[in-house]
């Protein structure tokens, strides 16, 4: 037995199979955040050269006025942020990790006590499963990206308030932005509802592959969900190869 398929035996995913080809449906992507300071303040527009395309010019700009800043220059602004109330709980800001030109990004909610203290997404008992599911698809933390919609952990681990998320998912547009990923996997509801303006459940929007500003978008459960509902885990993994098949028709 090698080394994957003892990992998809620990997480009850074997044997393997594929899934059937899914229709694509685009969910419109509505931004209907409450203005907030400073990040919603009317961003200086990149030039477009003529060889932009449309999906090329939306990138270059999201993210407000965030939409000039580089990496550094977004994890300063990150660093610093003072926009809600959850500054007053963080021992540090949890930016992101990974490769910034990967094909490949993952979302998640918001940081957690092991997060808030080693400014790392996902490197708690969820991470552990996140490392299991990607190398369950040949991937490794490095060769992808992994960032939450919030960078502050919130009190006693609560779901982030709406306000919450409306001041944090600029950043996060920001970072698509610069790293540019082929395919967006939303884990959880708070991923899924923040970059697809939507309140449809986890359950309605699995299985089909939707899109965010023309980078395909899976939805799946968030890790966390998982280890309390394990026998979930089949469908995370349908999940997934709906996301590999996705990657690879994408640049076949
Ligand atoms: N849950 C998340 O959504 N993100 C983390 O970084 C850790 C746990």
């Amino acid at each position: 037995m090698d080394r994957r398929e003892a990992v998809l035996r620990e997480l009850n995913l074997y044997p393997a199979w594929v899934r059937r080809e899914q229709p694509v449906v685009k969910t419109p992507d509505v931004t209907n955040e409450p203005p907030q300071a400073d990040v919603f303040a009317p961003a200086p527009m990149h030039e477009v050269s003529s060889g932009d395309s449309l999906r090329e010019f939306q990138l270059k700009n999201a993210g407000g006025a965030l939409g000039s800043l580089t990496f550094p220059e977004l994890k300063e602004k990150v660093r610093g942020c003072e926009l809600c109330s959850l500054r007053s709980g963080r021992t540090q800001t949890v930016f992101g990790v990974g490769n910034e030109q990967a094909h490949w990004l993952f979302v998640g909610e918001a940081p957690g006590v092991d997060e808030d203290a080693t400014g790392e997404p996902f490197v708690g008992h969820a991470g552990r499963l996140l490392d299991n599911m990607l190398l369950a698809i040949k991937l490794k933390r490095s060769e992808v990206y992994i960032a939450n919609v919030i960078k502050c952990r919130p009190p006693d681990d609560r779901h982030p308030h709406v306000g919450e998320v409306a001041s944090c998912l600029p950043y996060l547009k920001r970072q698509i932005a610069l790293v540019q990923p082929k395919i967006i996997v939303a884990l959880g509801k708070t991923a899924a509802s923040a970059l697809l303006h939507t309140d449809a459940t986890i359950a309605s929007l699995r299985g089909r592959v939707h899109d965010y500003q023309g980078i395909p978008l899976i939805v799946s459960f968030h890790p966390a969900y998982l280890l309390r509902s394990p026998m979930e885990k089949a469908k995370s993994w349908q999940d997934l190869c709906l996301a590999v098949e996705t990657m690879n028709a994408g640049s076949g």
